[in-house]
């Protein structure tokens, strides 16, 4: 098992800088994601890992040895794109076992690492196919195979499921993951789908331009996030930020919406009358109950195990994510509850956790 670090790498194209000085640290087995919307740096990032594309400044660091003046090869990186291209005149056994062929590793050891590899892949009774006689999900299982039949040091995924369906991307996932909870091997997954991040990783880095915004576990990212670009980039449905200004009453600290003052302190807290803020509460803590800030039901989008619920009030908008189905219609009147402790907020400015 490797560990990778980046330190301080950043990254022009010409005058226009994509990368800024991003710092990660990846332990040995880990396996982490960069998460982000198209644009954000996560190929580049990627690309200087595996040695595809030159960093400007900074370093890369693989298993402690400085790689940057490494190729591809000599850094032992076996990547996984979107566009997996296997080769359309050889069969799914011949695919896998391509580059054991190139490293001129004997035939028979070759055909029982593509054997052992296809059984945990599930495609051992598809070896004698050809690409084209395979649906999307069994190539991109082949690609997979592909990559992990070298046992690289380093595994990197740019996107791989983006081609695939929803319900195989969801199963794909859980592949990806099986595979790696019985191998360990050190994997940087780029995807722009928060929710394979969550499902997927030990760690995330969210990246917003080019910069690592956050890089922690799903529960940290989640429950705690470090940025306003954080919050809502991660959960579903989005969590609503709302102006805000702090008030101070009787020795206690509010946020003032709108023209409300919401019915829960967050004192004791350093935070000063007068500061303006942004604020959310995530949907599951939305609560509808009798007390609390009052509203009206604007949106019923039920969705199975729960409902989303968009309420108007005085504060702004929310949306509650409620149990099961619901009996309220558009227009009906609700209470909203919410604790201080489920409160994220944010400096107005620099959009950073206060
Ligand atoms: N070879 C290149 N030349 C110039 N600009 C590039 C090149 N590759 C990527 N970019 C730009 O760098 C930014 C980051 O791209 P990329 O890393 O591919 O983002 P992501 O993978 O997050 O969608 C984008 O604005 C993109 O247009
Ligand atoms: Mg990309």
């Amino acid at each position: 098992m490797t560990s990778v670090t980046l330190k301080e790498v950043s990254k022009k194209f010409g005058s226009v800088q994509v990368c800024h000085n991003i710092d990660l640290d990846i332990k040995a087995g880990e396996f982490i994601t960069l998460l982000g919307s198209s644009g954000c740096g996560k190929t580049t990032t990627l690309n200087m890992v595996a040695g595809l594309e030159d960093s400007t400044s900074g370093d890369i660091l693989i298993g402690g040895r400085r790689v940057n003046d490494l190729s591809p090869v000599e850094r032992d990186v076996a990547m996984v794109f979107q566009n997996y291209a296997l080769y359309p005149h050889m069969t799914v056994a011949q695919n896998i076992g391509f580059t054991l062929k190139m490293r001129s590793v004997a035939p028979a050891i070759i055909r029982e690492k593509v054997q052992k590899l296809a059984a945990s892949l599930e495609l051992d009774h598809l070896l004698e196919r050809f690409p084209a006689q395979l649906s999307g999900g069994q190539q991109q299982r082949v690609a997979i195979g592909r990559a992990l039949v070298r046992e690289p040091r380093i595994f990197l995924f740019d996107e791989p499921f983006s081609n695939l369906d929803a319900s195989l991307r969801v199963k794909m996932r859980t592949e990806v993951k099986q595979l790696h909870v019985q191998r360990n091997v050190t994997s940087i997954f780029v995807t722009h789908d928060q929710e394979e991040a969550m499902s997927i990783s030990d760690r995330i880095a969210v990246m917003y331009r080019g910069r690592v915004e956050q890089f922690g576990t799903p529960e940290e990212i989640y429950a705690r996030p470090a940025t306003r670009y954080v919050a809502s980039f991660i959960g579903s449905p989005q969590i609503e930020l709302l102006d805000g200004l702090i008030e101070e009453a009787n020795g206690a600290t509010f946020v003032r919406a709108g023209q409300k003052a919401l019915p829960v302190s967050i004192g004791p807290s350093s935070l000063k009358a007068g500061r303006a803020v942004e604020f959310g509460v995530r949907p599951e803590h939305v609560r509808l109950g009798v007390n609390g800030i009052e509203g009206r039901v604007r949106i019923l989008q039920p969705i199975g195990p729960a409902t989303h619920v968009t309420i108007d009030t005085a504060a702004g908008t929310f949306i509650a994510s409620v149990p099961g189905f619901l009996r309220v219609k558009p227009g009906d009147a609700v209470n909203i509850e919410i604790q201080a402790a489920n409160l994220h907020m944010f400096d107005k400015e620099t959009g950073l956790r206060v």
